[in-house]
């Protein structure tokens, strides 16, 4: 069975909550940009490309089921008031305000239309958001298959034979439409052969690789093993020779024009030991996510979320011996009253990322190291 974080037909949305994953598997209805914004903030849905796709489902779902003005710039001010109201959600990921931008476009476009109405700019709305569930899906796939192909032919592990790569946080199917980005690259390189093991950090203090990324794994079956972020280090040392480690891919929540990369928490440290061990640094991202307007990482606001995600931690009940998961307990791990920091999301300069993969190829920094993304949006197709 594919894993499935966004369902959705016309008029009907539902995605998996998230918070409760691995223990159970709940799809929560979204009726309405209000539910998809409040499902944005508290994180039942997550993950860059998944966080805009279910902003413009939602819109979608809810100008489909309400009882719409047959006046084309009445809808049109309702439409893009409310696709500002949802960019308020997270501010770091690029993806999010990327879609209301091109929304927005087309629903003027369609309301400047000669005849327009009500319905008609509905219908260019909708479609244009439904496109976005279809186009997320073929982009990642196009992503996967490029970056395990360049990881095959451009490290010194991939000409050895089957690589191991590690990951951090969650970048597949449930942080998008489907397939992943980084994850849909060890997708990739599973389903060719090419991929010995996959390691994945725990992601403090979200745990989105322990959660959700670890579930992934084992859903696929992709031979995987969860190490905690701090064992990183350790790994490329101890573990890098016989495991054939060829790098560390992540995700991206925006691509600065110089290619600084905001992304999880913990994604800077990683691109520091990469560099030491002498193995490959990659950011895997649909072009959605490179932000030209953003110069680079200095210009990213990147978000802080409440200190009690640090502190708190939430599961099933466990005596020791079974897991009980009609109780969830919230366990604290920190002392009471202690100062709280809690970015979600770093910044790793560009000097420190090798290839940038996108579903049009990988970029990679010319003899002065530098990247020029402006090249991807240039680009005619993925093959
Ligand atoms: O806070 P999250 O879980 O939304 O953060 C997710 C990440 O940082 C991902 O790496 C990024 O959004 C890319 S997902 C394809």
């Amino acid at each position: 069975m594919v894993l499935q974080a966004i369902k959705y037909t016309r008029g009907q949305l539902e995605i998996l909550d998230q918070l409760k994953l691995p223990h159970a598997e709940e799809y929560d209805h979204i009726y309405s940009s209000t539910d998809a914004w409040h499902a944005i903030k508290e994180m039942r849905t997550r993950g860059a490309p998944a966080i805009a796709i279910v902003a413009a489902l939602a819109l979608a779902v809810e100008l489909t089921n309400m009882k719409l003005s047959s006046v084309a710039e009445e809808v049109q001010v309702f439409i893009i008031e409310k696709l500002d109201y949802l960019v308020t959600s997270r501010p770091t990921a690029v993806n999010l305000a990327d879609a209301a931008g091109k929304l927005r476009k087309t629903t003027e476009d369609a309301a400047a239309k000669e005849g327009a109405s009500g319905d008609s700019v509905r219908e260019a709305y909708v479609k244009a958001a439904e496109q976005m569930l279809v186009d997320d899906v073929s982009d990642n796939e196009n992503i996967g298959r490029h970056g395990a192909e360049w990881i095959v032919k451009n490290t010194e592990a991939g000409k050895k034979g089957p690589v191991s790569m590690l990951t951090h946080c969650n970048t597949g199917s449930l942080a998008t439409a489907g397939y992943g980005t980084a994850l849909g690259v060890i997708r990739s390189l599973h389903s060719s052969g090419s991929l010995k093991h996959a390691f994945c950090s725990e992601t403090r203090p979200y745990n989105q690789g322990s959660r959700l990324t670890a579930f992934e794994l084992v859903h696929d079956q992709i031979p995987a093993t969860l190490v905690t972020d701090s064992m990183a280090a350790a790994l490329l040392r101890l573990r890098g020779g016989s495991e054939n480690i060829a790098g560390i891919v992540v995700g991206a929540d925006r691509v600065a024009a110089n290619g600084d990369t905001a992304n999880k928490i913990g994604t800077y440290s990683l691109a520091i030991l990469a560099k030491h061990h002498g193995v490959k640094f990659l950011v895997a991202a649909p072009r959605t996510t490179i932000d030209l307007n953003t110069k680079s990482g200095a210009e990213i606001v990147i978000e802080e979320r409440p200190g009690k995600e640090v502190t708190l931690v939430k599961g099933p009940r466990h005596d020791g011996v079974n897991l009980d998961l009609a109780v969830v307990e919230t366990v604290s791990i920190a002392a009471n009253g202690i100062n709280v920091w809690n970015p979600a999301f770093d910044v790793t300069p560009a000097e420190l990322i090798d290839g940038i993969i996108t579903e049009v190829g990988v970029f990679e920094k010319d003899g002065e190291g530098k990247f020029h993304l402006q090249e991807a949006f240039q680009a005619k197709g993925s093959d």
